[in-house]
């Protein structure tokens, strides 16, 4: 996810697109670049990596940059890592150095999104003679609009027609062309784009923040349009080249709401992108109903050779390798520890030289996590990281890397970067299966089927939120909670507990269900809500008589079901239910009725989600 504008009018450029950018670093924020254009001047292009205090400091607040027609570009890497020859503007030609100055290309551009196919036309483009400067998806779909450019009749609108027909995956895209001063070209299809016009000039963003200091006059440009951009005006297309007609919408958000999306919070808006979130990390490795993990590094003979796993992590992503750990026993019949970082990195741990250890980590920063990832390499263990942060230290030490395509991630309790992570780790489960022998083509084919459900299941989840906020401001006042379960189910009670802990800062314990006669029940009094989760078919009655066995000590059933087992009403007071899928999945879903109920009870105590006391998004230190 990055975040992009533009603008063209009687104002210089340049400051205009650094406020807006300003706007939208929550998008992503490793990198960033201007390309502006003073009349009929080659476009200048300028480009730092980091913060966008650097770009601001390096063109003084813009003022360096003449020119009243130019676009912008913070960058969250996905393709390349954050480097100033990977920061946006791209161009059509060649680009030496850092990638800044004037521009000589006929096209140059920003794009934010994700395209799928950009190998195959990078190699199609190399065909054709061009040659390549950068790592990024980008400059692919940038000399391809050049390609066609040049093929046909010298119209931005054609190229950028037949380019859009040949991309897939997802772009909001600005242009400028040499040839045609005074104009920006746009293009999307998945990413978010608007366009703002007001008194002669116009201003296009990722996002609402951007643009509302100067108009609340929005037209959101729809998939597989194209727009020709000028001062004070804008022409849609269709991808036929005809012109379409969009009307204008009024921005009724105040600043602050606009960077949430409308949201109240981050942590709300980061819940509702768990499904793109999960959509474009597996879509990142599963490519016409298979899964090709090469991104990651690990070959098909590196995978049958391995012993053993050890997944290793901290918080979240802890609870993640836990609940992985039954998928990818059940599905390679190999054996799997977890360990917590801060406990593995001080035990000495045994490793079979041919195993492999996973760290997961969404900031790629954790410490503990990062020591643990460099003993194991120090015993000559390969490793492989599950991480969020394109270029981030544990990105950068670790042997292989699987990289989640959650976006920036900013409320401190993560919601769809963990969605992310399991997404990420049913793959690696299901590959390292088949390659292995322990699964067949059917199989094969029948869990990947079931991961691409995952999206529409959590989407369906978040169509019924309003009863769990019903629900959590009745539990709001509540001084403890237990959250009970058995296998995957367990490992999902951990996430719901630090959920609940880390923003309500109500104590509550994640019990497996089956240990809690064992002394803990005689915590159970009157009125204690016990949540229990219950998704794994084989293990579903026994949770419910554990329960039961917490009700006739006076407590309150939450139950989490799936769609069909109606009969959970007969024991809990109240309950929710997910729908049904393989259960080696389930935790992508019970998760989220349980993320909802952290959210909602914080909001009904009046905390701040997003920023919970005590806590940093990322612990950087021991
Ligand atoms: C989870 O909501 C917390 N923010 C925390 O437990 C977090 O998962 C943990 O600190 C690990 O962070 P990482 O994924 O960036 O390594």
């Amino acid at each position: 996810m990055c975040g992009i504008v533009g603008f063209i009018g009687d104002h210089q450029a340049a400051p205009i697109l650094l406020d807006g950018l300003s706007k939208l670093e929550y998008r992503g924020y490793d990198s960033a670049g201007l390309a502006v254009r003073n009349g009929t001047d080659p476009a200048e292009v300028v480009k730092t990596v980091g913060r966008l205090k650097n770009l601001a400091e390096k063109t003084d607040d813009g003022k360096a940059l003449p020119g009243c027609c130019g676009i912008g570009h913070t960058r969250w890497a996905t393709h390349g890592e954050p480097s100033q020859v990977n920061a946006h503007p791209h161009v059509s030609g060649n680009c030496t150095g850092s990638g800044s100055g004037k521009v000589e290309s006929e096209v140059v551009g920003v794009h934010n999104g994700i395209i799928e196919n950009y190998k195959e036309l990078k190699e199609k483009l190399i065909r054709n003679g061009y040659t390549f400067y950068s790592d990024t998806d980008t400059e692919v779909i940038i000399k391809l609009v050049d390609y066609y450019y040049k093929k046909y009749i010298q119209d931005p609108i054609d190229a950028i027609m037949k380019t859009m027909v040949r991309v897939r995956g997802s772009y909001a895209i600005e242009l400028m062309f040499k040839d045609h001063p005074g104009e920006i070209w746009a293009a999307r299809k998945g990413s978010p784009m608007i366009i703002g016009v007001s008194d002669g000039e116009t201003y296009i963003a990722s996002d609402v923040p951007a643009i509302l200091k100067y108009t609340r006059k929005v037209y959101y440009i729809g998939d597989l349009q194209c727009a020709k951009i000028t001062a004070g005006d804008v022409h849609f297309y269709d991808l036929n080249g005809d012109e379409v007609t969009i009307e204008p919408t009024e921005i009724k958000w105040d600043a602050e709401s606009a960077e949430k999306g409308g949201y109240e919070h981050f942590m709300i808006k980061e819940i509702h992108e768990q499904p793109k979130a999960v959509e474009d990390t597996l879509a990142s490795v599963i490519k016409d109903g298979a899964i090709d993990l090469s991104e990651c590094g690990l070959s098909d003979e590196q995978i049958k050779d391995i012993s053993a796993i050890t997944i290793v992590a901290c918080g979240s992503a802890w609870h993640v390798g836990m609940t992985l750990q039954y998928a990818i026993e059940d599905l390679t019949r190999l054996p799997v520890r977890v360990e917590l970082a801060s406990e593995f990195r001080y035990r000495n741990p045994i490793l079979d030289p041919r195993s492999l250890v996973i760290v997961i980590s969404q900031s790629g920063e954790t410490a503990d996590t990062l020591e643990a990832l460099r003993l194991a390499k120090s015993h000559g263990i390969k490793t492989l990281a599950i991480v969020n942060v394109v270029g981030s230290t544990i990105a950068r030490e670790a042997d292989n890397v699987f990289y989640t395509l959650a976006g920036p991630e900013i409320a401190v309790a993560t919601t769809k970067a963990y969605s992310a992570q399991l997404a990420a780790g049913y793959t690696i489960a299901v590959h390292f299966g088949f390659v292995r022998g322990t699964i067949d083509r059917e199989q094969y084919d029948a869990y990947i089927a079931d991961l691409n459900t995952i999206p529409a299941k959590i989407q369906k989840i978040l169509e019924d939120k309003e009863r769990l906020q019903w629900f959590a401001a009745k539990f709001a006042h509540i001084r403890d909670a237990f959250f009970i379960g058995r296998g995957i189910d367990y490992s999902t009670c951990l996430e719901g507990s630090l959920k609940m802990k880390e923003i309500s800062y109500i104590h509550s314990e994640a019990y497996a269900a089956g240990e809690l006669k064992h002394g803990t029940i005689s915590l159970i009094e009157d009125q204690t809500l016990v949540i229990g989760v219950l998704t794994q078919n084989k293990l579903y009655e026994k949770t419910v008589s554990n329960m039961v066995e917490c009700k006739s000590r006076g407590a309150y059933l939450m139950g989490i079901a799936s769609y069909g087992k109606y009969e959970v009403e007969d024991h809990c007071n109240f309950v929710t239910y997910v729908p049904s899928i393989d259960p080696h999945f389930s935790a992508s879903l019970a998760v989220v009725p349980l993320q909802l109920l952290g959210y909602y009870i914080s909001i009904a105590r009046g905390l701040d989600a997003d920023k919970p006391r005590n806590l940093a998004k990322s612990v950087t230190v021991e």
